[in-house]
């Protein structure tokens, strides 16, 4: 292993997406992959891959429906989920994640946008559930090898505006086994991610994620921009 590229000129670059259930990332994500990919600047210059956690594998596929199977099928059995599994699944799903896709991709100077990652475990395991913070730092650092995210966008919106935006994607449904927990836990999850963007300052950035879909991808777009200039050179006006 070893961190080699970081070393290298024009390495990929590493993206995060984080924030609580109905942040909206999934659709910042998607509409950062088409202004990429159309952009004059950016066309095949280098591979964009788009991807997720947990999910991101053919194996963590089969781990995110263990994990997120609400209670028809974790407890059809009369069976829970354990917190101390629970982790180790979000963790074993990461390494598969690292070792085949993540690493590969920015070996080969890929720029990687990815749907949660280390930040989800901290902000839902350890503030969430309240496990031990330096046990999941352990997990997290055996399950990546060390790799940290270049830049992280944290998407914050207020717990009730995420349950809100839940309900109108899905109206009537019964969510998944962390949507389903209450409101306390979600506070917790959020003052999470703002206690990781006051400590990782410089690689975790905060956006504010309230307004409307244009809103909050212009300030998304209004990081990147800054990023991708100091990184490789490129303006994406
Ligand atoms: P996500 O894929 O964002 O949900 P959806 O696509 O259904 O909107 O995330 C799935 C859930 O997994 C989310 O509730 C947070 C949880 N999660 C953790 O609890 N720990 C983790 O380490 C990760 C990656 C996700």
């Amino acid at each position: 292993m070893g961190w080699h590229w970081q070393m290298m000129d024009d390495r990929g670059r590493f993206i995060t997406f984080e924030g609580i259930d109905g942040a909206g990332k999934t659709t910042q994500i998607q509409r950062v992959q088409g202004w990429l990919l159309n952009h004059p600047a950016w066309r095949s210059r280098r591979s964009l891959v788009v991807t997720r956690e947990p999910g991101g594998t053919a194996i963590g596929r089969q781990l995110r429906q263990l994990l997120l199977a609400g209670p028809s099928l974790a407890e059809g059995e009369g069976e829970r989920l354990d917190e101390g599994a629970e982790l180790m699944l979000y963790a074993a799903d990461r390494a598969q994640h690292v070792a085949t896709v993540l690493v590969p991709t920015l070996m080969q100077g890929g720029v990687v946008l990815c749907d949660r990652y280390v930040d989800s475990t901290i902000a839902y395991q350890g503030y969430g559930r309240q496990l031990n913070l330096k046990m999941i730092e352990v997990l997290n650092n055996l399950a990546t090898s060390g790799l940290r995210p270049d830049l992280t966008l944290w998407l914050d919106v207020p717990v009730d505006a995420g349950a809100l935006r839940r309900q109108r994607r899905s109206p009537g449904e019964v969510g998944d086994r962390l949507e389903e927990e209450g409101r306390a836990f979600h506070e917790r999850v959020r003052s999470g991610f703002a206690a990781l963007a006051q400590r990782d300052c410089d690689r975790v950035v905060r956006i504010d994620g309230t307004g409307d879909e244009a809103t909050v991808f212009a300030q998304v777009q209004g990081v990147l921009r800054d990023r991708f200039r100091s990184w490789y050179g490129v303006e994406l006006d």
